[in-house]
């Protein structure tokens, strides 16, 4: 007998429960699981599973060639695609409210439109009254973009049946987007994942390439289902800091390129701008000679990008210290600290500690771990980092310094922005590679971090 069954879906995190309770097990949010019909089990299934076919198996040898690639025009942000659209791909553009996405993702649809490709722009957030005042704000009212304002699924899916040569396909937002079949409200799990799933078959059958647009919880993940994150081809994030003008866009997951690329755009009263320097950008604030102060030449993808890290201590009398960390790892710091502590005898233990990477930027890079090292030990004794020097390199436990990747992208970088020094780790005597620093930037190279304490 064919038994159709009824299962819990949480609004949240996408999690499936046999049965209704208050509370999420597995991530603990309130009041979020939902009713889900389950296919039906028994002698239905049975005979359509037993139906298949079969699936053909290959070799592990023959040519696959590179997927064709559709550039947006737009460098920042077809860098993090992998050097452009993948044709009948779904990309999820995620990103807090507000940030920017309807903006760039007009902008985007707007320049591939104008080199000649049909780009549809589908919004369930905006009214076409609204879009088109934007549109004029940002100078594109003569991009030959299709617009319409629509929610219902079954009517977008109604167009997108017929469509031949669509390049690109919109839909902002896919929260907004409802599915009259499935019995929930628009933005939750059930209707999410009906309508992403059924927009991408649609985007695999005409071979447009799809962008979802998705907003983000207060809690960072995209709204609700991380289940999206897993439908679609490529995840990449916008985000910056709303007190700031600029703008990341990140790569979370990429099938077809690699996702440590971030593209860097500037909100500007006309749309949003592309900046081809970050550098000259995130320290453009910067104010030389201050204490617990340092500037670490990093690496986001293939890109150099430099940046400031600021550090504060503040005397703490009683109960445990604060340690507060903006854009960096919370754990990596109270490592850092233990080596300075234990290798190099500077005592902060009785100290706040506040950190920060100025500009709102995200390190994970451990070659940052050098110049937190120097903005903490200026911090630490009222003495300023020479504002002409980068930092960058690994510290280990031991306190000893450890070589990076990309030495030579790092200082080409710190020259091109008028450092004339940089402190890195020593390199190996008798390594085989040479350096070649930019002319006229001088080395300066440690062993071991209190060689940088004294
Ligand atoms: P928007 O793209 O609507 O954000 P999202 O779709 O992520 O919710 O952008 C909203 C913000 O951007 C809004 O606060 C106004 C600002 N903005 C500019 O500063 N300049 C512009 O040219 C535009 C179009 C928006
Ligand atoms: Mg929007």
């Amino acid at each position: 007998m064919a038994k159709s069954a009824t299962r819990f879906v949480c609004n949240e995190c996408g999690a499936v429960a046999p049965k209704w309770a208050g509370r999420c097990e597995a991530c603990g949010a309130w009041n979020t699981l939902e009713p889900q019909a389950v296919v039906p089990t028994g002698t239905g299934r049975k005979a359509a599973v037993q139906a298949g076919r079969g699936i053909d198996f290959v070799g592990l040898a023959g040519e696959t060639p590179p997927p064709p690639r559709i550039p947006l025009g737009i460098e920042e942000f077809d860098r993090v695609l992998g050097g452009g659209m993948v044709p009948a791909s779904a990309i999820l553009v995620g990103g807090d409210p507000g940030i920017g996405k309807s903006t760039l993702l007009l902008q985007a649809a707007a320049r591939l439109a104008a080199s000649g490709r049909r780009v549809l722009y589908v919004s369930g957030e905006e009214s076409v009254a609204q879009i088109r005042l934007r549109a004029e704000r940002l100078d594109l009212k003569t991009a030959p973009v299709n617009l319409a304002s629509a929610t219902v699924l079954a009517d977008i899916l109604g167009s997108l049946r017929a469509e031949r040569d669509a390049a690109l396909v919109v839909i902002d937002s896919i929260q907004t987007i409802w599915d009259e079949t499935v019995e929930s409200a628009p933005g939750t799990v059930s209707q999410v994942r009906a309508n992403a799933f059924a927009l991408i078959q649609a985007a695999k059958t005409q071979g447009f390439a799809l962008m979802l647009v998705g907003h983000v919880t207060k809690e960072g993940a995209l709204a609700g289902p991380r289940v999206l994150e897993h439908m679609v081809d490529v995840v990449l994030h916008f985000e910056g800091d709303r007190g700031h003008q600029f703008r990341i866009l990140r790569g979370a997951k990429n099938r077809f390129g690699a996702t440590d690329e971030i593209g860097v755009f500037e909100m500007t009263g006309r749309g949003l701008a592309e900046v081809a320097n970050p550098s000259a950008l995130f320290l453009a604030e910067r104010h030389g000679n201050v204490t617990g102060s340092a500037v670490f030449a990093g690496l986001e993808g293939s890109r150099p990008v430099l940046m400031e890290v600021q550090a504060l201590l503040s005397a703490n009398g009683a109960g445990s210290a604060r340690r507060s960390v903006i854009g960096w790892d919370q754990g990596r710091l109270s490592m850092l600290l233990a080596v300075l502590d234990a290798r190099c005898g500077l005592k902060l233990g009785g100290h706040d500690v506040y950190l920060n990477v100025a500009g709102g930027l995200r390190v994970s890079e451990p070659a940052a771990d050098l110049a937190v090292a120097a903005a903490l030990i200026s911090a630490a004794s009222g003495v300023p980092a020479d504002p002409e020097t980068v930092f960058f390199g690994e510290i280990g436990l031991s306190g000893e310094l450890r070589q990076v990747a990309q030495v030579e992208l790092r200082l080409k970088e710190a020259a091109k922005l008028g450092f004339g020094r940089a402190a890195l780790p020593r390199r190996v005597a008798g390594g085989t590679r040479r350096l070649s620093a930019p002319e006229g930037m001088v080395l300066a190279e440690y062993g071991h971090l209190s060689d940088l304490v004294a």
